[in-house]
């Protein structure tokens, strides 16, 4: 297995308040990792230190071997936008512009591929996450999962070596939510490295590694490994989960 994510001593501080206190931890290619932690524990200020959407007051954090910590802000939008896709709680889709407009826009601003061949490529997902149908419509016009499912798209557009995702399931109903998982795991199944932040035991129950984030530190891991659909195994990798956090008074 190759590591695909190496993050050495990471530190951050907001003025003089220290988040995230020298952190530490290796991501191999294909993995599923989820963060917990209660509120304010840093698990999004971590998210976004690695992956370029804040930067680390120290340490470093390596993609594919690169140091990305050091970047200009030019070099660290393009290190984005070609190997990282990104799901939030919202799916800040852009109001003026449909559903596909919306999902290959990333993908015509790369500019790797024709503006045929990222059509081709949207269509491809939509018909994978079940948006085919509102490929056209308004945003304004579609329900919260579907929206969910095309910011997944348009995460997936330019097919990024990880996802990372901020409770990308923290805005939806259970049963939306699950099939937002469903989709989530079938991304990482086919091969891409899927990093999480979550407070949602059936979200991180997905995940073959569970990291405990406590005032800025990893407090624990916990290895479930692969998740492969089984619906008992599922129920047993919650329990599981639950028993875990339920030490932590989580
Ligand atoms: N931009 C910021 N400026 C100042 N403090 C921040 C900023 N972002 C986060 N923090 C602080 O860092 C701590 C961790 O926040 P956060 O990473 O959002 O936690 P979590 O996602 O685990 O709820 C909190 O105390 C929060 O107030
Ligand atoms: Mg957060």
């Amino acid at each position: 297995m190759k590591t695909i994510l190496k993050v050495q001593n990471l530190c951050k501080s907001f003025e003089d308040t220290q988040v995230l206190n020298n952190i530490n931890f290796e991501v191999e290619e294909g993995e599923f990792i989820a963060i917990m932690g209660q509120s304010g524990s840093g698990k999004s200020t971590l998210l976004y230190s690695i992956s370029g959407m804040d930067r680390p007051t120290s340490g470093n954090v390596l993609l594919c071997g690169k140091d990305i910590s050091k970047l200009d802000d030019e070099k660290t939008s393009e290190v984005r936008l070609k190997q990282m896709g990104f799901i939030f709680q919202h799916s800040y889709l852009l109001k003026n512009l449909s559903i596909r407009d919306n999902i290959v826009l990333p993908g015509f601003k790369l500019g790797k591929l024709s503006r045929e061949q990222v059509n081709q490529n949207a269509d491809t997902l939509m018909v994978k996450t079940g948006i085919d149908s509102v490929a056209e419509h308004d945003i304004k016009k579609v329900s919260g999962g579907q929206l969910q499912r095309a910011a997944i798209c348009r995460a997936l557009i330019n097919q990024p070596d990880i996802l990372f995702g901020d409770e990308p399931t923290g805005a939806l109903n259970s049963s939306t939510s699950r099939e937002v998982l469903d989709i989530i795991n079938a991304v990482n199944t086919e091969g891409t490295t899927v990093i999480i932040v979550t407070h949602d035991v059936k979200v991180a129950a997905r995940a073959g590694t569970v990291i405990f984030l406590m005032d800025g530190n990893i407090h624990d891991k916990l290895t479930l490994g692969k998740h492969d659909g089984d619906e008992e195994k599922t129920l047993f990798r919650e329990k599981r989960l639950y028993e875990w956090l339920e030490e932590k008074a989580f």
